[in-house]
């Protein structure tokens, strides 16, 4: 599946190339080609798009023809770029960079390990008197044999409620219970696309995501994220949905896992819109959406803009709550969910009553438990940048407004490099290429700020340290990305 950027495009994404830190005095195209690899390392560029037709760049830069030939030319030669007389140049990587998202997390055996490689809290108080409470309620389905599908009914209802109370009219018909929001995106999947089917994703993402698109053997294509600003790029979104009319685009607009951006009411409305008229299902994850900080007010939900059954929302308890709970959910139509519970029986049956009777007394006494998160998380994040700032002051970071991750722009490609070595003292990481694909990402490290404030700065000045041991050489802004196999 092939997308096209425009000139005019293209030169949004490179800015400020020809004035970029770490250029001396090379020449123009030399800078320009640089400027372009740094975009596909850091995955703004998807691999395996269409560049602009060299005279369109030149005028969307307003440079010659000639540096943007040249600039070309150097990115044939360093394998970044396909071309083909006539039919255009296409984006690469050198060589066979495509790295496996597994997924794949061990749970820790070591106490003093420090552990940012998950974005998830701890248990808040209110869970063991709602597990005392559950267990009260059990005799109530004794009687009957305990599968339920599409979830048990009181749950259903709550968590419909949920939406309506966020604006967005739901009923119980359209909600089905399942073991979690990485359970829901798998059902999701298997309804609605085929093996080897389009699928869109943001670049960044999170990286269970990918693993279960693997396991569809969906192909992937992905819209680069800004680390700051805006995150998404209206225009190259929508464009690209447009183009290459993936079967399903899979987004988390709200405090978007693990940049933090949150997806702005307009784009949501123009993204409904676009995939309707592309033939797109969008799945929006909303793992996030209790957790807004700072009194920050948000859009409307990605549904309340559909019209066409085109959005499969879904979302779960684990990060406003706890993720031992297992309980997440998919909102959808109501013939949606009646077929994906007919896929689920297939797989694992039904969710068990007694935590779906949890999840009922937790939401019940949600706007406490949720402020409360919001407070403790707010703190820790703020503790975590205030430690960023101190220790290690050349790395990048806008205060998510929301959310439990902050996306950090290192001070050079060595992500990889920088969680093996920080292994060795004790803080475990995720580095950047976890979020993508290609191996691309290594200037950037997800932080989660779920841990205690007093961890947090700790592992800051552990990685302080280990960052500077790492070799000094790998300091320069524009380099290739480090491939991980
Ligand atoms: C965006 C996103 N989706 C899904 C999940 C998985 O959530 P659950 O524990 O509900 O399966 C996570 C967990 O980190 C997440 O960040």
């Amino acid at each position: 599946m092939t997308s096209q950027v425009r000139g005019s495009q293209l030169a949004r994404l490179l800015g400020q190339w020809h004035a970029l830190p770490g250029r001396r005095r090379s020449p123009d195209y030399a800078a320009l080609a640089a400027a372009v690899r740094g975009l596909l390392a850091d995955g703004r560029l998807p691999l395996g798009v269409r560049l602009p037709a060299e005279r369109e760049l030149a005028e969307a830069l307003r440079i010659s023809r000639t540096t943007v030939t040249a600039a070309y030319r150097q990115l044939r030669e360093t394998g970044h770029l396909a071309s083909r007389r006539g039919a255009g140049s296409w984006t690469m990587l050198p060589g066979t960079h495509r790295v496996a998202s597994t997924g794949l997390w061990t749970p820790l055996d070591d106490r003093d390990m420090i552990d940012l490689g998950v974005a998830a809290l701890a248990a808040p108080p209110q869970l063991v008197p709602a597990a005392r409470a559950a267990t009260e309620d059990l005799p109530r389905y004794l009687g009957g044999a305990g599968y339920h599908p599409t979830g048990i009914i009181e749950l259903r209802e709550a968590i419909a409620r949920s939406y309506t109370d966020r604006g967005l009219l739901t009923s119980a018909e359209q909600i089905m219970v399942t073991s979690g929001t990485q359970h829901a995106l798998d059902l999701v999947l298997r309804l609605a696309l085929a093996p080897g089917g389009n699928v869109l994703v943001e670049s960044p993402t999170y990286p269970n995501a990918l693993a279960a698109l693997s396991a569809r053997r969906a192909r992937i294509a992905t819209h680069g994220l800004a680390a700051d600003g805006a995150g998404w790029d209206a225009d190259l979104l929508l464009g690209s949905i447009r183009q290459t009319r993936p079967k399903l685009a899979y987004l988390i607009p709200d405090f978007q896992n693990p940049t933090g951006h949150l997806m702005p009411a307009d784009l949501r409305e123009r993204a409904v819109a676009t995939a309707h008229a592309a033939g797109t299902d969008l799945v929006v994850d909303e793992s996030f959406v209790d957790l807004p900080l700072d009194g920050t007010v948000l859009p409307p939900p990605t549904a309340a803009f559909d019209r066409h059954s085109r959005v499969i929302s879904i979302g779960g308890m684990s990060k406003p709550y706890w993720g031992g709970l297992r309980i997440g959910w998919v909102r959808a139509s109501a013939p949606q969910v009646q077929r994906l519970a007919a896929a689920r029986v297939g797989v694992d049956m039904a969710s068990p009553v007694l935590d779906q009777l949890v999840a009922v007394h937790l939401l019940a006494d949600a706007p406490t438990i949720v402020a409360a998160r919001r407070c403790q998380l707010a703190a820790q994040r703020d503790a975590l940048l205030g430690a960023l700032a101190e220790r290690l002051p050349d790395w990048r970071v806008t205060a998510p407004r929301g959310g439990v991750t902050l996306w950090a722009e290192l001070d050079g490609p060595i992500s990889s490099a920088l969680a093996r070595a920080a292994e060795e003292v004790g803080v475990r990481l995720a580095p950047g290429p976890r979020f993508g694909l290609d191996g691309t990402l290594e200037r950037f490290l997800r932080l989660p700020f779920t841990l205690p404030a007093a961890d947090l700065v700790e592992a800051v000045g552990r990685l302080a340290d280990v960052r500077y041991d790492l070799d000094r050489a790998a300091r320069p802004q524009w380099r290739e990305a480090t491939v991980i196999a």
